[in-house]
């Protein structure tokens, strides 16, 4: 069975794990001593050479990231953190910040002085008021010890470090709806090109990064790409945080490398709740579409999940045992989509909630058959056809359920209701439906 590995939870347990005594106490700091005694240009190869993926959802590179921002264009550039963690069942980037926030201001530092940033910014959602206290605690902190402002450890780079709590909305995570409110504007996303490397906060070249992949980088810089390149897969890099929430006995993050499987993991989670099945699941938050038992074995890396038919996204897995009725799963995410819908584009503004109204009555068993060919019809405008990706993850919840679920809609229909008892679920209350 493959291991765990943790290494950004490997304190998490001890009481003072989120304070700078307790993060040096386990070689906290002694990265940027490292870093800046390397190159800026070494160290963007040394996370190209790790083979970081960006753990915000799309996986995408972090080193060759960094290595899109010009050099020498005489600009100044910007680190901009992503911590607005707001899709449902993602949530490792809170605890990632509760319990340990120096790890993530050491990568921050990494980073910035990588790109050649004087200025940083974390990004953090504003619901989440203890976290935007431990971070700048944390950040404090940084500064009294002198890994922040002026002529940092005396070699001569300034970094200054800027916490921005956002108002809470889901769209602010999508990177340049964040860029716009960061600037002070309703957080909308902006048309591409030009990519925030180019022009991005400030039309300044600007790099965008998840928690989780910024503080992965101190543990890289002190290890080694090939300490990285060891676990994970051939495309998959590394250790990882999946989060097992749902029906599961014991849910949690669990470190381990990229390709552990749901049955492995549910192992060490303790197993689906007790005289329960496993019925269905998310790989990676809401927006991926939703997998069933068959897909227990498979590898949760980027390719294996992808050749499965869904995306790694987040790794927040969601798991729902046979109490669970999908089609109120799915009616739930997608008033969320709706809610969240920033109105920017018609197919989104539009679709999303017609499809609330359709899911609303398929799930009172109010509908007829033609309303899942009508759902379908609708997230096909939707998905691919609108301005950013929180449209496309609001139709997957809605295709993969017809596909692996279909009888279940029509169950309602032909009883006229929910074959499911509301009080057994104790996981959706959905706004406004009953
Ligand atoms: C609607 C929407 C919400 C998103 N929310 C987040 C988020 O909360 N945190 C995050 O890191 N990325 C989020 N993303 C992805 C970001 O746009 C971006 O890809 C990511 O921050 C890049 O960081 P990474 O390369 O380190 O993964 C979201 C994307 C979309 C479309
Ligand atoms: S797809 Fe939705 S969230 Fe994205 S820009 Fe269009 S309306 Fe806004």
């Amino acid at each position: 069975m493959t291991q765990l590995t943790p290494v950004l939870s490997a304190h998490w347990d001890e009481a003072d794990s989120f304070t700078i005594a307790g993060y040096r106490r386990h070689g906290g700091y002694t990265a940027i001593e490292k870093a800046l005694a390397m190159e800026p240009d070494a160290v963007i190869q040394l996370v190209k050479d790790s083979g970081l993926r960006g753990r915000g959802g799309a996986g995408f590179p972090t080193g060759m990231k960094w290595g899109f921002i010009p050099q020498g264009d005489g600009k100044e550039h910007y680190l901009v953190v992503n911590a607005d963690e707001s899709e449902p069942g993602t949530c490792k980037d809170v605890p990632l910040m509760m319990a340990n926030p120096h790890v993530l201001v050491e990568g921050v530092i990494i980073a910035s002085y990588a790109i050649r940033a004087n200025y940083a910014f974390i990004y953090v959602r504003g619901e989440v008021t203890h976290v935007v206290r431990r971070l700048q605690a944390a950040i404090s902190e940084a500064y009294a010890a002198g890994h922040l402002g002026k002529n940092i450890h005396g070699k001569g780079y300034d970094l200054e470090l800027v916490l921005h709590v956002g108002a809470g909305a889901y769209i602010c995570g999508e990177e340049t709806a964040l860029l716009d409110s960061l600037e002070g504007f309703r957080g909308q996303p902006r048309l591409r090109p030009p990519f925030p490397a180019i022009a991005g906060l400030y039309a300044r070249p600007t790099v965008v990064n998840n928690v989780e992949s910024i503080a992965s980088v101190p543990s890289i810089v002190n290890n080694g790409a090939e300490w990285f390149q060891s676990m994970g897969t051939e495309k998959s890099k590394g250790y990882t945080l999946y989060s097992l929430s749902g029906h599961v006995a014991n849910p949690g993050q669990f470190e381990a490398p990229l390709g552990i499987t749901l049955r492995e993991l549910l192992e060490y989670a303790g197993g689906i709740r007790a005289g329960h099945q496993l019925k269905f699941w998310t790989p990676g938050g809401s927006s991926t579409p939703i997998f069933t038992q068959a897909n227990l074995d498979t590898p949760l890396d980027y390719e294996g999940v992808a050749a499965a038919g869904s995306m790694l996204g987040t790794k927040a897995l969601q798991v729902f045992d046979e109490t669970t009725c999908v089609v109120r799963a799915v009616l739930r995410w997608t008033e969320f989509y709706k809610h969240e819908s920033c109105g920017k584009c018609t197919p989104c503004r539009e679709g999303t909630w017609w499809l609330v109204q359709i899911l609303r009555d398929l799930e009172a068993g109010k509908g007829t058959a033609a309303d899942l060919d009508k759902l379908l019809d609708i997230v096909d405008n939707i998905a691919g056809r609108s301005f950013c990706a929180l449209a496309d993850g609001a139709a997957s919840p809605i295709i993969s359920s017809l596909k692996h679920f279909r009888e279940e809609y029509m169950q309602h229909l032909n009883q006229g209701g929910c074959p499911f008892d509301p009080a057994a679920s104790t996981l959706f209350a959905t706004a406004g439906s009953r």
